[in-house]
């Protein structure tokens, strides 16, 4: 057998179970328990180890773990830098390997490849030009790109001299944009022109611009990648080809702190606005490093893709400094997955010869969905790991890729994390195993999870509870939110106290080791692997004149995991109509982008509300779904529950 998995084993609560073939066991880094054992027997020790061990540091630390609660640092007082770690310590034995193989969305375009020789230099050319616009270690450059190489570029450049990327996804409008860059002062936005997503033109610049006005923007910073006419403002807006043009090759590394920051990161929690997630440099690092080496068994003549945008935080890991820090072989491409049609995934397998193949269940589900000739008809036997990531996965879907992607011979290795922890917290390890659909597995060496209930006990056998981690906690744990002390408590370290950290994802123990994560307890969704919360799109909808208020709740979906639906209350005079429903799903496209749009919008008398005037989502959610209602006889309003009933259809 190939490099796989073995056949089932065993079949426990009706689910049945992989473990690693004896050659995958061969092959694996870790194929004992000794990595576990030496990361339960003294964790801090565990991840000092891993950081002597796959990081170059200029000086190394005085005190490894650092606590107050619910503050922590790791490696304090070492002196590292990420882009050094991503670039110059490969170029002695890698400088000719590719680091990047750049598929452009458009067939008929040729691919790019980048070698580390090539994209150190790039790097540094960026870096340069960066310094001579006046960006500073600590300021803030807000990234707003598509999938180009120059998006790598730019990240590693920012690293370079210590300056802080928040990068904004593509697809977010640019009011977005303006949020993010005022919450984070950024003082410069590199976008481009434009690009096409399946075959249509996009004007970032365009959107970009709504932002640039803001009062700390001092430059922005176009790369030309479409070629469309855009409008630019003298002296603030420069072309990326002109201002790398004729700088050195070479920029020295800034000497961080371990614990400076690395990125921000807005990702939505359950007010408004999406807050801004700190990681910090050598914590965030480590553990980007050692997951991405030891989930996916990188080795020197792997070929890794993971498919996310840049735009979330599993394109910064695993799609920038986790594959480039382990010196990998990784792939980038530009566009959607059913351009031209849905074999294109696999067209890019077979073209570069992809090892390790990591993907969301959105896409999964998709691609089971569309038959499975899509991938017949290409060769995908040089994969032999597959991943996934950003939601619950269902067994119908896991046991898919396992069989149709992977030929039943690739270990599935289903990675449950967040923005907030950096990298991987939760799966198994490709040589370890066991593989279960839908159970994530055991928490990555030097992590400890554990499963607490209201009142913060440990629950056991089939209970389902809230996931919690304990300290120390892992290097890759999020610092801080930006300009926001008061809800980084309030979200983390409240529930339970300030030495545990509250994931707000409920969970149960599959057996005493791997747990089962069932999703989200707040009000947030995941929509096609998509983080939004409930408010975020409720304000964009309530920007609206003529609504006074709504409700954005989530709806099971089968391809999406889930859909936002909007309950909403429009002003007195005002009339329902079909116009206005589309005016409403406009205003979220607008202020979020089309990832955040309803998908359908119920114009409704009112809402179910507490006596104290709280909305009661729970109600809407239960209404969408036929499950029982509860007790309404606590609301203000009763008797808005039976209209609502009929209003969405509801069925007893
Ligand atoms: O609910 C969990 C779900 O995604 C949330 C984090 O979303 P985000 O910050 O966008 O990061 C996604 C990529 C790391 C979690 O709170 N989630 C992520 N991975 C899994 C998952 N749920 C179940 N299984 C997973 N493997």
């Amino acid at each position: 057998m190939k490099k796989g998995v073995q056949w089932v084993v065993e079949d426990k609560k009706k689910k049945q179970i992989f473990w690693p073939s004896e050659e995958m066991k061969k092959i694996a880094y870790v194929n004992d328990e000794s990595f576990y054992e030496e990361a339960k027997k003294d964790p801090i020790k565990f991840w000092e180890n891993r950081a002597k061990e796959g990081l170059t540091w200029f000086k190394e630390w005085d005190t490894a773990y650092e606590s107050k609660p619910p503050y922590f640092k790791w490696f304090v007082g070492g002196k590292i830098n990420v882009s050094y770690n991503c670039l110059d310590r490969h170029l002695k034995d890698k400088k000719d390997k590719v680091a990047i193989h750049w598929e452009p969305e458009n067939t008929e375009e040729e691919a790019r490849k980048i070698t580390y020789g090539q994209l150190h230099e790039q790097v540094c050319k960026f870096a340069n030009a960066l310094k001579k616009l006046g960006v500073k270690k600590g300021d803030r450059v807000a990234v707003y790109l598509p999938m180009i190489p120059e998006v790598q570029i730019t990240l590693l450049a920012c690293a370079r001299i210590g300056a802080i990327h928040g990068v904004v996804f593509s697809a977010f409008s640019g009011e977005s944009l303006k949020d993010r860059v005022e919450n984070s002062e950024a003082k410069l936005i590199i976008t481009c022109d434009g690009y096409t997503r399946r075959g249509k033109v996009i004007e970032l610049k365009k959107q970009s611009d709504i932002a640039a006005s803001s009062p700390s923007i001092e430059h922005v910073v176009i790369v030309k990648r479409e070629g469309n006419e855009i409008a630019t403002t003298e002296g603030k807006d420069v072309w990326y080809h002109e201002i790398v043009e004729n700088e050195p090759a070479e920029c020295e590394p800034e000497q961080m702190d371990a614990n400076d920051v690395l990125f921000l990161l807005y990702s939505s929690g359950t007010t408004g606005k999406p807050k801004g997630i700190i990681h910090d440099t050598a914590g965030y690092l480590t553990q980007a490093y050692w997951t991405t080496k030891l989930d996916f068994d990188l080795h020197d003549d792997d070929v890794f893709w993971c498919t996310a945008d840049i735009g979330w935080v599993t394109g910064h890991t695993y799609g920038c400094y986790g594959p480039l820090s382990v010196g990998a072989t990784m792939v980038e491409y530009e566009g959607g997955p059913d351009y031209p049609d849905w074999g294109r995934f696999w067209s890019i397998v077979e073209k570069f010869g992809i090892t390790v193949f990591y993907t969301a269940p959105t896409a999964i589900r998709m691609f089971k969905k569309m038959g499975d000739e899509w991938i017949t008809k290409h060769d995908v036997s040089s994969i032999r790991i597959l991943g996934t990531v950003g939601e619950p996965i269902d067994v119908e879907a896991w046991m898919w890729y396992f069989n149709t992607v992977g030929q039943g011979r690739c270990p599935v290795i289903d990675t449950w994390w967040q923005t907030e922890t950096g990298g991987t917290l939760i799966n198994a390890l490709p040589g370890i195993g066991p593989f279960i659909p839908t159970v994530a597995g055991r928490p990555f060496p030097g992590g400890t999870a554990d499963i607490y209930d209201d009142r913060g006990h440990p629950v056991s056998g089939e209970d389902t509870g809230y996931l919690v981690f304990k300290p120390p906690f892992v290097p890759g744990l999020l610092r801080g939110l930006w300009n926001n002390e008061k809800k980084f408590i309030d979200t983390y370290w409240s529930e339970y106290g300030k030495e545990t950290y509250f994931t707000a994802d409920g969970a149960r123990w599959f057996d005493d080791q791997n747990i089962r994560v069932t999703g989200r307890v707040d009000d947030v969704m995941k929509v096609a692997g998509h983080r939004l919360s409930s408010a975020e799109i409720e304000d964009a909808i309530t920007s609206h004149q003529d609504v006074i208020e709504s409700a954005v709740v989530p709806k099971p979906d089968d391809i999406r995991g889930q859909v936002p639906i909007a309950f909403v209350v429009l002003k007195a005079g005002v009339e329902s109509s079909e116009g206005k429903e589309k005016e409403i799903i406009g205003q979220v496209r607008k202020e979020i982008g089309p990832t955040a749009k309803p998908h359908k919008v119920y114009l409704v008398k009112g809402l179910p509300k507490t006596r104290s005037g709280k909305i009661m989502r729970r109600f809407l959610r239960s209404m969408l779904v036929n499950d029982k209602l509860g007790d309404a006889t606590t609301l203000q309003n009763p008797e808005i529950v039976d209209y609502l009933k009929e209003v969405v259809g509801y069925k007893e």
